[in-house]
C-alpha cells in the first residue's frame, strides 16, 4: 500500500542514473510553446505542476527535430542552431524537485496537417488514410537517401542540444504513426533499397540514430526508445517486428523502451484497434510488454490506460521497470502524491464515446489538450470537459497558432 508500494522505489537505469520512483508523465505535446516554437511561460507554468508531482521522470511532449516539418501548431522545435536558454529554463523547472528531465525527440513524416504548409516527406509516398478527414493531411513525397541522412542527422543534433540545454536524457519517438515508425511499418515504407524490406532495413534509421545519439552524448544521458508494440492494423508493423527492434536496441545501450502502439489511423494508444486486437480495458500494452519481459533486458516501461496505483503497480510487478501516465496528469498533476495519500484514488482519463472514432480520438486529445492549458494559464482542470465544447476550443486555439505559425 501507498509509500512503501514497489511504485515509490527508485530505478537506476544501465547508464547509472537513477529515477526517484517508477512514475513517469509520458509525452503529451502542448501545442503552447512561445513565438519561434520554444518553450515560455505557458510551458514553464504547466511543467511546474508535473515538477512538484512527485514523480520519478517527466518526458517532454514531442520536440521536433526539425522546425519546418512540426506535428501540430504551436510545436517546439529545436535544431542545432536554436537559442538554448529558453530549453535550459524548461530543463530546470522540470528539475527543480528532483525528477528527471527527459526531452522527446520526433519528426512527424507523413502525419503532418496540410493547414500547416510544412514538408510531407515519408519512406514512400503513402497518403494517411483517415477516411473523411484525410484531406486534412498532406500528401507525402517519398524520401531519397539524402534525406535520410538529413533526418538522421537532425535527430542527433537535437538530442546534442538538449544535453547541452540540461535535460537528462532523450526519448526518441518511433511509435504512434510518425516517421521512424513509417520506416517501421511495411504499410508505409515498399522501398526496395537498403531502408526497406526486411525488419532489419526497415529498422536501419532507428538504429542509426540511436547509435550515433549514443556515441555523441555522455556515457550517462538517458537514451529511451518509444516503439509501439505492434501497429494494429493488418500486415502492419507486428509484435515479432516489435521484439527484432528490441533485441537490436538492446546492443546499442539503450536505457529504456517504452511500449505504446498505433498511429493517427489506428489509435491503440488510446485503447482503439483496426486489426480486432482487443487490448486491455487499462495498462492497454501490459500484456505485450510480459511477453517481452523475458526476452530482453532493456529496462521496460508501458503507457497507455493508467489511472489506478493498483494497476501501476501491477505494471511494475509484471516486470516493467517503469510506468507512464500521460492523460490521467493532465487532469491531475499531483496523482503520484494522490496515491500516496489514498490508494485508491482514481484518476481520471476523459473518454469520448461518439460513433466516428476518428472524431471520437480527436476529442479525447481535445479534452486532455484542453486541462494542459489550463494549467499553463494556472487554471484548475476541469474532471469532465464537454468533448464538443472542447473540441470546438481545441479548434480555436490551433486556428490561433496555425495563423501565428505559418501566417
Ligand atoms: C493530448 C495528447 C498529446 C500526446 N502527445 C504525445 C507526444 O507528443 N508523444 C508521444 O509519444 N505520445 C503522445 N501522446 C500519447 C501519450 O503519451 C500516451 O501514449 C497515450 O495518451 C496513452 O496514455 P494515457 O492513456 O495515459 O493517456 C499524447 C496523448 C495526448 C492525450
Amino acid at each position: 500500500m501507498s509509500s512503501d508500494s514497489i511504485l515509490y522505489s527508485p530505478y537506476t537505469l544501465p547508464c547509472g542514473i537513477t529515477a526517484r520512483n517508477r512514475l513517469v508523465k509520458a509525452a503529451m505535446e502542448e501545442n503552447m510553446s512561445s513565438l519561434g516554437n520554444v518553450p515560455g511561460e505557458s510551458l514553464y507554468s504547466l511543467y511546474r505542476y508535473w515538477a512538484h508531482g512527485n514523480l520519478g521522470m517527466v518526458i517532454t511532449g514531442n520536440v521536433m527535430v526539425d522546425k519546418s516539418a512540426m506535428t501540430g501548431p504551436g510545436g517546439v522545435a529545436l535544431e542545432k542552431d536554436t537559442d538554448i536558454a529558453p530549453f535550459q529554463k524548461w530543463a530546470k523547472i522540470i528539475k527543480s524537485n528532483g525528477a528527471l528531465a527527459i526531452m522527446q525527440i520526433n519528426h512527424p513524416g507523413r502525419q503532418v496537417f496540410k493547414a500547416m504548409k510544412g514538408k510531407a516527406i515519408a519512406p514512400s509516398a503513402v497518403p494517411l488514410d483517415m477516411g473523411k478527414h484525410s484531406k486534412l493531411f498532406a500528401q507525402p513525397r517519398e524520401m531519397t537517401c539524402q534525406d535520410i541522412h538529413d533526418v538522421c542527422k537532425r535527430f542527433v543534433q537535437t538530442a546534442k542540444q538538449a544535453e547541452k540545454a540540461g535535460f537528462d536524457g532523450v526519448e526518441i519517438h518511433a511509435a504512434h504513426g510518425y516517421l521512424l515508425t513509417q520506416f517501421l511499418s511495411p504499410l508505409t515504407n515498399q522501398r526496395q533499397d537498403e531502408w526497406g524490406g526486411s525488419i532489419i532495413n526497415r529498422a536501419r534509421l532507428l538504429i542509426n540514430i540511436v547509435s550515433q545519439v549514443r556515441a555523441v552524448c555522455a556515457k550517462d544521458f538517458i537514451v529511451m526508445v518509444k516503439l509501439n508494440s505492434a501497429d494494429f492494423q493488418k500486415n502492419g508493423f507486428s509484435f515479432d517486428d516489435a521484439c527484432e527492434v528490441v533485441n537490436r536496441l538492446e546492443a546499442l545501450g539503450v536505457d529504456v523502451v517504452e511500449l505504446s502502439g498505433g498511429s493517427y489511423e489506428a489509435p491503440a494508444m488510446q485503447g482503439q484497434t483496426r486489426d480486432n486486437t482487443t487490448l486491455a480495458r487499462e495498462a492497454y500494452f501490459l500484456e505485450f510488454a510480459q511477453a517481452l519481459v523475458s526476452k530482453t533486458e532493456i529496462p521496460l516501461m508501458t503507457t497507455g490506460g493508467i489511472k489506478r496505483a493498483e494497476v501501476a503497480e501491477e505494471v511494475i510487478e509484471q516486470g516493467c521497470a517503469l510506468v507512464g501516465l500521460a492523460s490521467a496528469l493532465a487532469i491531475t498533476p499531483d496523482l503520484a502524491k494522490k496515491w500516496q495519500q489514498e490508494w485508491t484514488y482514481s484518476g481520471i482519463i476523459p473518454h469520448c464515446a461518439w460513433k466516428d472514432k476518428s472524431l471520437a480520438s480527436l476529442a479525447n486529445m481535445a479534452m486532455v489538450r484542453r486541462q494542459l492549458r489550463r494549467l499553463g494559464n494556472n487554471l484548475t482542470t476541469l474532471r469532465d470537459p464537454s468533448p464538443l465544447w472542447s473540441l470546438v476550443l481545441d479548434m480555436l486555439h490551433r486556428k490561433k497558432m496555425t495563423k501565428r505559425d505559418v501566417g
